[in-house]
């Protein structure tokens, strides 16, 4: 037993404390402990003010704040904070690297591979930047539980005309957990540029960007117990440097004048208008949060809940799971289908129940069509949840059985 799993973590998320809920669907959006609240809060009511543009003291501590939480965030995954971007979200980190990255450097004739398993978030900018430039999309196909086929990336890195591999780490919809680092390691060796999504990992376990050596890697604060409204692009300072802005307006710039504008150095070169500050704050408070519980603890905790939840759906006999049935393959989250119920009733049932799980496609729906469903119903688990809490999963899904059986 993981020695999370003795902690009454559950306490430390305000919204938690309400009666009756099981809140397991922390991979659409996590829960916010009371510590990141309490940063923003701080911001807000003690320190006030814009970042960058002001030389007051509430306009001083604000920047050293917002400053502060980026080099805590870059050193959590191990990458340089000036080449560590504030965004929206990963949506918009990775629309990033397609406008800006993709419309300089890919065009008729160039390859973009993507995978079967990615969230739309990174599929359709991939889309979008090969209609518009005239190169081929790719799409890597996954076996029946859900894995990757790995040959299939190699044969199209044979063809040499390979540009950019856009790969999920964790996938939202089954769970698999991707051999990013080598697959950086065969798409490098093909010059390709390699794009990760880390939104479903970055939460979830230790994550070395150095040792992984992707080209850029986009997340998203609000699955790891931060604010919304705040995600992360990582990005090689050589790639970062030579690329155009992707957003132009105030703070992005060196010097204005009707006849030239000159960049300003990074990160400060992809982050026109007033950031999110507080949302910024918040993010950093969340990784002091999930670095005070140790990334590999969290795994621990979280793989052997998944364990016991393959487990114990498996009593459910028209059950079936998508993705890698062994949790060592798998991130923090089990998608499923239950030949008797539609994943919308099931989960309208679970929720008037307590129990709050995410039915539908998960924003996966290429992995749908592979696996030809609409929907699943996908219960995920973070650091507050219990084994009591799958137990709940379960016998909610034994009274679904009861009523449409
Ligand atoms: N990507 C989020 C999910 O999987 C929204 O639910």
């Amino acid at each position: 037993m993981s020695t999370l799993a003795d902690t009454p973590l559950a306490t430390d998320f305000p919204c938690l404390r309400r009666e009756g809920i099981v809140y397991m669907d922390s991979a659409a959006t996590s829960q916010t402990p009371q510590s990141v609240i309490a940063a923003m809060d701080d911001y807000y009511e003690s320190h006030r003010g814009t970042v960058h543009r002001s030389v007051y003291a509430l306009a001083a501590e604000a920047t050293e704040l917002f400053e502060g939480a980026r080099d805590r965030i870059a050193a959590f995954v191990n990458w340089p904070a000036n080449c560590t971007i504030f965004t929206k979200n990963a949506t918009e980190a990775l629309n990033l690297v397609a406008y800006s990255w993709g419309r300089a450097n890919v065009g008729p004739g160039d390859r973009v591979v993507t995978t079967q398993l990615e969230h739309h978030s990174n599929f359709v900018p991939w889309h979008m930047l090969c209609q518009q430039t005239g190169a081929q999309l790719e799409m890597v196909e996954v076996d029946d539980e859900a894995v990757l086929d790995l040959d299939q990336l190699d044969a199209l890195l044979q063809t040499g005309t390979v540009k950019l591999v856009a790969v999920g780490h964790v996938s939202n919809a089954a769970g698999t957990i991707n051999p990013v680092q080598e697959i950086v390691r065969r798409a490098h060796g093909a010059g390709a540029v390699v794009v990760v999504d880390g939104s479903q990992a970055v939460p979830q376990m230790a994550v070395d960007l150095a040792e992984l050596d992707a080209d850029f890697y986009a997340w998203t604060g609000h699955k790891l117990y931060g604010p919304t409204g705040i995600g992360i692009l990582h990005g090689r300072k050589a790639l970062l440097d030579a690329m155009p802005p992707f957003l132009g307006g105030g703070h992005m710039i060196t010097s204005v004048s009707v006849d030239e504008i000159r960049w300003g150095q990074l990160p400060a070169k992809f982050e026109a208008g007033t950031s999110n500050i507080a949302e910024a704050i918040g993010l950093g408070a969340a990784v002091d949060f999930v670095a005070a519980l140790g990334m590999e603890s969290i795994r621990a905790h979280e793989r052997d809940l998944c364990a016991y939840a393959l487990d114990r759906l498996a009593e459910l006999p028209d059950i079936t799971v998508m993705g890698p049935l062994d949790a060592d393959l798998r991130g923090a989250l089990v998608a499923f289908t239950l030949d008797i119920a539609h994943p919308h009733d099931i989960a309208e049932i679970l929720g008037s129940s307590g129990v709050c799980v995410r039915a539908g496609h998960h924003c996966a729906q290429p992995l749908m069509q592979r696996f030809g469903v609409a929907a699943t119903t996908r219960a995920s688990f973070a650091v507050h949840n219990t084994r009591a809490d799958v137990d709940a999963l379960v016998d909610a899904l034994h009274d679904v059985r009861k009523i449409f059986g």
